[in-house]
């Protein structure tokens, strides 16, 4: 028995992988795979280019530029003078300088070198000003034509800000393949309906391995034991053992693994599916019918450097003005933080073994009820060697690191939000105390 109570069944290697035919179905788990696209049968279609979910509409705010990186290439999104959201290549195609320390004049960018300004297509407005026109004329037509931004496509949608990664930036828009459907993505595909609920989201940085903080999230095992005190679920904590069914699919479009309690009258306990390349749905009960969805975005901003997204999606506590009284947000964000960062040193120094050579197929064995894990880490290097993404951008020892540490702006690298949030949690209720007090005093 393993700790969770998950009867182990076999021993699989990793990474490298569980042999296709190996697939079989024993008392705690049952494999299923549907083929619903041209691949072979349990083969992912989307691989790690694609749709990804890097940022949150509450997160870009109006006017400015929100810095980030994708496989190591610095990017930055900002809102056009028709709001909507551009994702550029962090790079003045005057002299290449970033775009930092810039800003946003209505709705254009402003380069902070020598003022360059650009339109949403991203041709220069202002040519005058980087040509020196001013000062020496000259016929700078032909220049006109080959100076502007590269971008990726970028859609909003139900407070996402999506882009297609393909890891080659273009002046023009309608010159990238975009090979997968967004809808492959979206949440909405998946069971259930956004609308129906409310939500918390916290983004939070890591410097650690991307593709460790998927696996992680895909693990049911550790929430018993290193989240046992923290999740406010008495059938999860450290001195619980349980015992489940598992079922696995795979349709070609997501893994989906499906946890019901041996006790059938207990029912469901989660569905986890993955959806490639970043995105996790965990639900308590089923898609159509959970009262709790959360959704987990995984951004791979540079190597050691990450980003996820987390969004509760629940169907009670609805009413805003007794969330709000209450604090609920910041209670629900206060548990997120102290999750993450209970994780944090884990993914760290697995990170590092990692980066060491010394996980390896002989050095760690994958148990049976890690079926899930297994098929993750076959259609990412599956995905690692035919598109090979941080070959794209590559940095060596030498590579100045000034946009590695730059977009590290959430806890729990950075613990300041995580303690600013903690203090409007002592002050608002500080503030609820004083203000019946104040009106008693008033009374007597
Ligand atoms: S480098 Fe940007 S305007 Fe010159
Ligand atoms: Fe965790």
């Amino acid at each position: 028995m393993s700790e969770t109570g998950l009867t182990t069944t076999s021993s699989l290697s990793w990474p490298s992988g569980l042999p296709k035919n190996d697939i079989t179905s024993n008392d705690s788990s049952v494999i299923t795979e549907k083929n619903t696209s041209n691949k072979p049968s349990g083969q992912l279609s989307n691989g790690l280019l694609g749709w990804y979910a890097i940022c949150t509409t509450k997160d870009l705010k109006e006017d400015k530029l929100h810095f980030f990186s994708m496989y190591n290439e610095p990017l930055v999104l900002y809102r056009d003078k028709d709001k909507r959201v551009r994702c550029i290549k962090n790079l003045c195609p005057h002299r290449g300088a970033s775009f930092q320390g810039g800003g946003i004049k209505d709705g254009e960018i402003v380069c902070p070198y020598h003022g360059g300004r650009f339109s949403a297509e991203g041709n220069c407005t202002n040519l005058d000003r980087i040509t020196c026109q001013h000062i020496i004329d000259s016929n700078y037509n032909n220049y006109a034509k080959r100076i502007h931004l590269y971008q990726y496509p970028c859609i909003e949608k139900d407070g996402y800000l999506y882009i297609y990664y393909g890891g080659k930036a273009k002046t023009d828009l309608s010159e990238i393949e975009i090979k997968s459907s967004l809808d492959n993505t979206l949440p909405e595909s998946y069971g259930f309906k956004p609308s129906d609920y409310a939500y918390e989201e916290v983004c939070v940085d890591f410097k650690c391995d991307w593709a460790r903080i998927i696996e992680n999230h895909l693990d049911i095992l550790h929430i018993f034991w290193i989240h046992g005190d923290t999740i406010p679920d008495k059938d999860v904590n450290r001195e619980v053992i349980t015992s489940f069914h598992q079922n696995i699919t795979r349709d070609g479009r997501h893994i989906e693994s499906k946890y019901n309690h041996k006790e059938k009258e207990k029912g469901e306990f989660i569905t986890i599916k993955f959806i490639p390349p970043g995105r996790i749905c965990i639900y308590k009960g089923t898609p159509e019918t959970a009262r709790y969805i959360q959704v987990l975005d995984h951004i791979p901003l540079a190597k050691n450097r990450s980003r996820v997204i987390v969004r509760h999606y629940r169907k009670f506590m609805k009413n805003k003005l007794i969330t709000k009284l209450i604090l609920f947000r910041q209670l629900q964000q206060r548990i997120f933080y102290k999750i993450f960062c209970e994780d944090y040193l884990v993914l760290k120094t697995q990170t590092f073994n990692e980066q060491m050579g010394y996980i390896q197929k002989d050095n760690v064995k994958l148990l049976g009820e890690d079926k899930m894990i297994q098929y993750y880490w076959d259609w990412f290097n599956n995905s690692l060697n035919n598109e090979r993404p941080w070959d794209l951008h590559p940095t060596n020892a030498d590579t100045n690191k000034v946009h590695l540490d730059m977009p590290m702006a959430y806890p729990p690298e950075n613990k300041t939000l995580m303690h600013k949030n903690n203090r409007s949690i002592t002050l608002n209720l500080i503030a609820r105390l004083l203000v019946p007090i104040g009106l008693l005093a008033l009374f007597l």
